[in-house]
């Protein structure tokens, strides 16, 4: 893992392959391995930068309180460490939320986005709520609750989940209650997606349980150069579920 101060923090993350830079941003309550089965498909056509955000993986966890903008300044901060002005980003769930926040504080670094299993809605209040209730008990009681139910919402892949289960069990209870009050604070960015002038590739599971098939035709709607890859059978992690066909259509953003 390279290592690099952005912020303040100090940030964890891989660097591999060459070609068109593309960001690949992990979800809650997950770290950059998430993408170990794409990354090889991948290296060909891009220099890929797989971060850990901050309060995940191996990256530093500051504090308790920030948003998800700040963790899209991070990424703005690691790429000009990296001298690379213009990436791509593909953002799984939260990490989609990210490369949003990140299109929109630096519209003009974005050559391309990718959302995998993702949406641009902001929570409901019902939703803001339970975020905050969650984030309590992680905080009290630790990770043990969100890696025993989360598995088998992510994924009916039973190969897939006792793998899933120790990748969130390996994360702090600081870095994901942030995370919770940090996806509960987010905007609505509905109203940026026509504006978008780079290509949105939209990969989604149609047996996604925790954001319905919907919420990805919506930004489908929106956009002006969409291309939306429904998979059947996936849930909400496509990369791990069906990596060769979300490799393929992140190949889109080269
Ligand atoms: C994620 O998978 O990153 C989160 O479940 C997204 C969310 O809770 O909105």
């Amino acid at each position: 893992m390279l290592k690099a101060v952005v912020n303040g923090i100090a940030l964890t993350y891989e660097r591999r392959g060459s070609g068109t830079p593309l960001v690949l941003i992990h979800g809650y309550p997950l770290d950059h391995t998430i993408w170990e089965p794409v990354a090889p498909l991948l290296e060909n056509g891009f220099d890929l930068i797989l971060p850990d955000l901050r309060g995940f993986g191996q990256s530093a966890s500051p504090g308790t309180s920030y948003l998800l903008a700040d963790l899209a300044a991070d990424l703005a901060a690691l790429l000009n460490t990296l001298k690379i002005e213009k990436a791509a980003l593909a953002g799984h769930s939260m990490g989609g939320y990210v490369a949003l926040a990140f299109a929109r504080a630096y519209p003009q670094r974005v050559r391309g986005l990718g959302l995998v299993a993702s949406q641009a809605i902001a929570d409901p209040p019902e939703k803001k709520v339970a975020r905050y209730a969650t984030a309590k008990r992680v905080e009290a009681d630790g990770v043990n609750e969100v890696a025993g139910s989360m598995p088998a919402l992510l994924t009916s892949n039973v190969d897939l989940q006792p793998r899933i289960k120790q990748l969130i069990l390996r994360q702090r209870p600081a870095g994901v209650a942030a995370a919770l009050r940090a996806m509960a604070e987010r905007p609505d960015s509905t109203p940026l997606l026509s504006g978008f002038e780079f290509p949105v590739v939209i990969v989604h599971g149609v047996a996604d349980q925790i954001m319905p098939i919907e919420r990805a035709r919506d930004v489908k709607a929106a956009v002006q150069n969409g291309h939306l890859i429904e998979l059947e059978g996936a849930g909400h992690m496509p990369m791990m579920e069906f990596p060769r066909q979300t490799a393929e259509a992140l190949m889109l953003l080269r």
